[in-house]
């Protein structure tokens, strides 16, 4: 029963915009929503070496794939074998926030990402084992790829979502040789998950050639035990109701069911500071074909909506600053492990000329601590209800590369903590109403090149 209304909806609305906070508006940072993404081998082999019974030219059919990538506006898009014909693709395509090729077939690797989101830190990695048992996987180096990317879109900086997205495109063929080598490139992922997105959100979407019938595919299986990188197949998730299958059920291509098993498979996770899951699963077949009806790629292109959100974690986190060197660390799955809420007892920064390195203690006695040992170490110790919750970080470059310089912690008492040095290139943070700043996640080794701010509840 639809309920007698005595404020229309509209003057509803407006009365809430006057009793939202001033400023609110202008620092609406999303707490939620909501992307899809689309996984594609596009067979851009040269046609002389595979012709991947795709009928036409194929210079005409990555043009065609990349006007439909504009059109149907996929947030991210994963591609594999985008060799030859990768300009047709990006001649029609027109997604802000695109990978640079790596070279046609016998020099790259035949994996590019096409975003709606700006990213950083995108690496490409060559897989340590190719076999040439029945496919030619040796020909070119294949591998995976890497970005940290904003699905939240360009906010205010002080909070920000990221997910680390994956493309790859693992060995062919069900030789001895090809199965030896497609495990242990499904294991090279997985390894570098554990190092390089500790604490965060993760996508892994391309060409596995691997399939769960397929009883010696055992490494994407290892993909989803908790024990290793805890991942979900939301083909599995929600097509198949959570059961991994042994059967082998192969798909048409084009495909008019989401049934049938493919090779392009879609995996993710969620993490502390973010949550993550996906709402479908669906084989695009049919939005890529030609006018005939034709196919424009031997495989079917596989697409996911997901929902994020920052509204039910127990942590947040703020934008990276700083540069692409150090090692990944993240504070976020011990704070999420702590029996109590987090709050910080001390403040302990290093610095001089640069930022050495940023510290804090909780009151549980926890101790949190990235960077090198130069500097003077200066401390400040917080009041029982003294939070910190703002934040200034300025960069500069150093041999090249761009680190921190300089960070001033400011508290709720207006109390300040710097140490380093100040440059003219600086951005400030401060933690959303009734949060505070409890830890950090970014990129170190001698120094502090990469930080962001993880927050807390009070
Ligand atoms: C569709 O067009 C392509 C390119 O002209 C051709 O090779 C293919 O055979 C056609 N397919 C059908 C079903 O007619
Ligand atoms: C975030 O910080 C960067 C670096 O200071 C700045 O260029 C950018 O404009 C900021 N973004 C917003 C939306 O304020």
């Amino acid at each position: 029963m639809k309920p007698t209304s005595l404020c229309p909806a509209g003057l509803r609305a407006a009365v809430l915009l006057l009793l939202l906070p001033a400023g609110a508006l202008a620092a609406a940072t999303p707490t939620a929503g909501t992307f899809n993404i689309l996984s594609m081998n596009v067979a851009g082999l040269p046609a002389i070496l595979n012709s991947n019974d795709v009928p036409g030219d194929k210079a005409t059919n990555a043009r065609t794939i990349g006007a439909k990538f504009a059109a149907l506006d996929y947030d991210v898009i994963h591609v594999q074998e985008d060799f030859n014909y990768h300009a047709y693709i990006y001649e029609t395509d027109t997604h802000p926030y695109r990978t640079a090729t790596s070279g046609g077939v016998s020099f790259g690797s035949g994996l590019n990402t096409l975003s709606n989101f700006p990213y950083v830190g995108f690496a490409r990695t060559k897989w340590a084992t190719c076999s040439d048992a029945s496919s030619n996987d040796c020909l070119t180096p294949k591998g995976f790829t890497f970005m940290r990317v904003l699905v939240s879109g360009a906010t205010d900086n002080d909070t920000a979502a990221y997910v680390d997205f994956y493309n790859l495109h693992a060995d062919a063929g069900t030789e001895d040789g090809d199965n030896v080598a497609r495990q242990a490139n499904i294991n090279q992922v997985a390894a570098y998950i554990a190092t390089w997105s500790v604490g965060n959100a993760v996508l892994v979407f391309g060409d596995t050639n691997s399939r769960y019938s397929r009883t010696v595919d055992t490494a994407i299986r290892g993909l989803l035990s908790a024990s290793t990188t805890a991942l979900t197949d939301p083909w599995v998730e929600l097509v198949r109701s959570g059961v991994v299958p042994t059967a082998e059920t192969l798909c048409a291509n084009p495909s008019t069911t989401s049934y049938c098993e493919t090779v392009d498979k879609v995996f993710y996770r969620s993490s502390p500071l973010l949550a993550l899951h996906a709402t479908s699963f669906a084989y695009a077949s049919s939005s890529f074909l030609q006018a005939n009806g034709s196919v424009l790629s031997d495989h079917n292109p596989v697409q996911i909506n997901l929902a994020w959100s920052t509204a039910t974690t127990t942590l947040r986190q703020s934008a990276l600053s700083g540069g692409l060197t150090g090692t990944w660390f993240s504070d976020a799955p011990i704070l999420a492990g702590l029996a109590s809420k987090p709050k910080p007892a001390t403040l302990t920064f290093r610095g001089a000329s640069r930022l050495d390195s940023v510290g804090l203690t909780l009151v549980d006695g926890s101790k949190l601590a990235h960077g090198g040992t130069g500097g003077t170490a200066a401390s400040l110790a917080l009041g029982v209800s003294e939070y910190w919750v703002a934040a200034r970080l300025c960069r500069g470059v150093k041999d090249g590369n761009t680190r921190n310089f300089y960070i001033l912690a400011t508290t709720s008492a207006g109390r300040t903590l710097a140490a380093g040095t100040a440059t003219g290139d600086c951005t400030d943070f401060d933690a959303p109403a009734g949060w505070q700043i409890v830890g950090f996640a970014g990129q170190s080794g001698d120094e502090v090149d990469q930080l962001s701010f993880v927050y807390a509840a009070r």
